[in-house]
């Protein structure tokens, strides 16, 4: 910039100097003309956010380049990063020019069908930056900075061409200063991995040649800088492209999107250099790729900056989708005491079910997951997903849900035939309908799923586009989805949110019959960090009984209130408690948190954590004024002191006739000043002394006593540990 204001100067003392003086006047206008349009453009290239901490400029290279800087606090945090795309026949990377900047504020406050709060503010600022390719291409890019991050998307506007093939997406982000990412790498089956901390440093060799290796990631990477300071990389709102992957390179954190298979597919030899990327319709609108940008852990968790870029809800009448805690015929298949297959150990009977089902009325769980209920569990070839196994009476147990009150959720695994599934998608949403089935868990077990287009990764373009497409159709048969095997989740349920829950996670299952022996204490404290801050995660919390005789080998590295931790500390608005009602009855005492928990919250905060060490979480229940609190530990032992201030957090919950209000300023300005000190009654359950996942997991205490926002709580939790508190306000 420095620079160009250089040469302008130049010419224009140039143009002054000449020989002609005849027209003074015109000389002024000129040089009038030529600082307007001079001060006006560069004002027009950066955007800040509303406090104005965060500066996005947009910038360009000499050969037309696209690219983008960020400061904070006046340090540049991200240099010069290339934007742009590679296609079939051009390279829409260089060549362009800017053709005009928009600018807009925007402010506002919406309302959650169900989420970790209930009400989100939207306050960011955009500019949309409008491009013309040397080709004749129009392109907008349009970013927004918030408080806590910013995004951008690309933009192809209605023109003579009428389709893109693209062959590789240019994004980058160069972070400024030595970085540690938490991240899994981008083949990880189904994102059921370990997360790692690995080195994202500037300074980092570049990698030989194009293609993505092992050390390519999926996206979202969770970023501790050297500074202390916290970043969070991922995408928003995916429902028609290929989910990004991210790789470092010449000092960048680049982009690499899912490629489109071939058939044939062998799988060590998938071709995927210069392949095609994604086949786009023009008028277009890519994801959104956003990255927040915070001082605390607190702030990164809270950020919503993925859900406030995804489109405001498409369903009209909600009421149908409600926030509930299942059990399932399920837990048994893992730990192998029962078969999804007919025979002599078949879970889901006719017999089973109701049983599970008079439990969960009977403990106030909303409803019963059954595996194994239809035809095609023999040899996973084709699943029938209207017909049921002979001893599963589908017309008696959908009556007995109605009178108990307790819902069946539906499973359908397809296997990875997703084509097969999508043939018959609305007779068989049609026919759970008519049973009274109101959510439905998706499975897609195979690692290349079959789409309409032939074998491709799940999160390439035609996979996206089948997920989208089922959770479409479920909102019009009234049916919430909880998706496993799913893409990584990127904030869709604000637009559908029938899309309650997803997978992607190396989730409680693997503490069955993984053959690494179980998930490491670390784990579950590595995940609200990372894979849960991209969405609600059915991770299937709730084991009550940690050793497993049939694979001795393995076991659940957590104590019973660890257990009970991650009811709060993983959110879920369908939160299965995963356990046997039998081993639930041999800790009656303690389940008696599982029942009481809910699943749908008015607020949430990170009272307190380390991404791999520990997290405490504290969540107001949605249209109350009770608190719930959870902890989780690693392998170490730690005590942890909870000031329960945040009792005195303005209550978003509205008049107490229940009447909702969305105004933002009544919502936030309810003062406690002049009430009288609200009471609760606190019940705490934590580990016992001696407890220890190893040695002693089921060593537990529950203690109750009288609490205000002016107490401080101290709990230690034990190795593999944890604590769940309830607080219930005194009427
Ligand atoms: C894998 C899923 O994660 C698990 O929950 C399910 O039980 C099996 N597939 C069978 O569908």
């Amino acid at each position: 910039m420095i620079l160009s204001v250089f040469f302008a100067c130049m010419r224009i003392k140039q143009y002054l100097c000449s020989g002609n003086q005849r027209n003074i006047m015109k000389k002024i206008l000129f040089i009038g003309l030529v600082s307007i349009l001079f001060f006006s453009c560069q004002s027009s290239t950066e955007v800040s956010s509303p406090d104005g901490t965060l500066i996005l400029r947009f910038a360009q290279t000499e050969d037309g380049g696209i690219g983008y800087r960020v400061s904070r606090d006046n340090n540049e945090i991200i240099a010069f990063s290339p934007l742009g795309f590679l296609t079939e026949d051009q390279s829409l990377g260089n060549g362009f020019c800017m053709v005009g900047t928009k600018k807009k504020k925007h402010s506002s406050v919406w309302e959650t069908v169900w989420g970790e709060e209930r009400f989100i503010e939207d306050r960011h600022n955009e500019l949309l930056v409008s491009l013309r390719h040397e080709s004749g291409m129009l392109m907008d890019i349009e970013f927004r900075v918030f408080d806590d991050g910013f995004a951008f998307r690309y933009l192809f506007p209605e023109q003579e061409k009428k389709t893109l093939t693209i062959t590789d997406e240019l994004t980058a982000y160069r972070f400024t200063q030595d970085a540690e990412a938490w991240s899994i790498p981008w083949r990880t089956e189904y994102y059921e991995g370990l997360w790692q901390k690995r080195n994202l440093s500037p300074a980092l060799p570049s990698r030989e040649g194009d293609e993505p290796t092992q050390d390519t990631l999926c996206s979202p990477v969770t970023i501790e800088f050297a500074d202390g300071m916290y970043g969070f990389v991922h995408e928003a709102a995916l429902t028609d492209y290929p989910a990004q992957n991210l790789y470092v390179r010449e000092g960048a954190l680049r982009t690499y999107l899912t490629p489109w298979l071939r058939e044939p597919i062998k799988n060590e030899e998938l071709k995927i250099k210069n392949e095609v990327k994604a086949y786009v319709e023009l008028p277009f609108a890519t994801p959104w790729r956003f990255v927040v940008l915070t001082k605390t852990l607190p702030e990164l968790v809270a950020s919503r900056i993925m859900l406030n870029l995804n489109e405001p809800c498409k369903i009209e009448d909600t009421s149908w989708i409600r926030p509930m805690k299942f059990m399932g015929i399920w837990w048994g298949m893992h730990i192998k005491t029962m078969t999804w297959e007919q025979g002599p150990n078949h879970g889901a009977t006719t017999e089973n079910m109701e049983r599970y089902m008079r439990f969960a009325k009977e403990h106030g769980i909303g409803a019963v997951l059954a595996e194994g209920w239809n035809k095609g569990w023999e040899d996973w070839k084709h699943f029938d997903f209207t017909t049921p196994y002979d001893d599963w009476d589908m017309e008696y147990l959908s009556r007995l849900a109605d009178s108990l009150g307790v819902q069946i959720v539906g499973h359908n695994e397809t296997g990875g035939n997703a084509a097969d599934y999508e043939k018959d998608l609305d007779a068989i949403y049609r026919y759970h309908e008519a049973n009274g089935i109101r959510v439905i868990k998706t499975g897609y077990v195979a690692p290349i799923i079959r789409t309409v287009d032939g074998l491709q990764w799940n999160k390439g373009q035609s996979g996206v586009r089948h997920y989208r497409k089922v959770i479409e159709t479920a909102a019009k048969y009234h049916i919430a989805i909880d998706n496993h095997e799913p893409v990584m989740p990127t904030g869709l349920q604000r637009t559908y949110p029938n899309l309650m829950s997803q997978e992607g996670v190396r989730g409680q299952e693997w503490n069955a019959w993984s053959t690494d022996g179980g998930s490491p204490c670390e784990h579950v404290t590595v995940l609200p960090f990372t894979r849960i801050m991209a969405g609600p995660v059915d991770y299937t919390p709730g084991v009550f009984r940690f050793e497993n005789s049939i694979i001795p080998t393995t076991r659940v590295h957590s104590t019973l209130m660890n257990q009970l931790g991650l009811f709060v500390c993983f959110y879920s608005p369908l939160q299965m408690a995963c356990d046997l009602p039998e081993h639930y009855m041999e800790h009656a005492d303690a389940f008696r948190f599982i029942e009481n928990v809910p699943c749908d919250w008015e607020q949430s905060i990170l009272v307190d954590g380390k991404i791999g060490d520990f997290c405490v979480f504290a969540r107001q229940e949605r249209g109350t004024d009770n608190w719930y609190i959870g902890g989780i530990t690693d392998e170490e032992t730690r005590e942890v002191t909870i000031p329960l201030t945040f009792l005195n957090n303005p209550s978003p919950i509205c008049s107490t006739d229940g009447h909702r209000q969305s105004d933002r300023a009544e919502l936030f300005t309810r003062s406690r000043e002049g009430e009288k000190v609200p009471r609760y009654t606190a019940t705490l359950y934590r580990d016992a002394e001696d407890a220890d996942w190893e040695t002693r997991p089921y060593a537990y205490n529950i203690e109750e006593r009288e609490v205000t926002a002016d107490d401080t709580i101290r709990v230690r939790m034990a190795p593999g540990g944890g604590f769940a508190m309830e607080l219930k306000i005194n009427q």
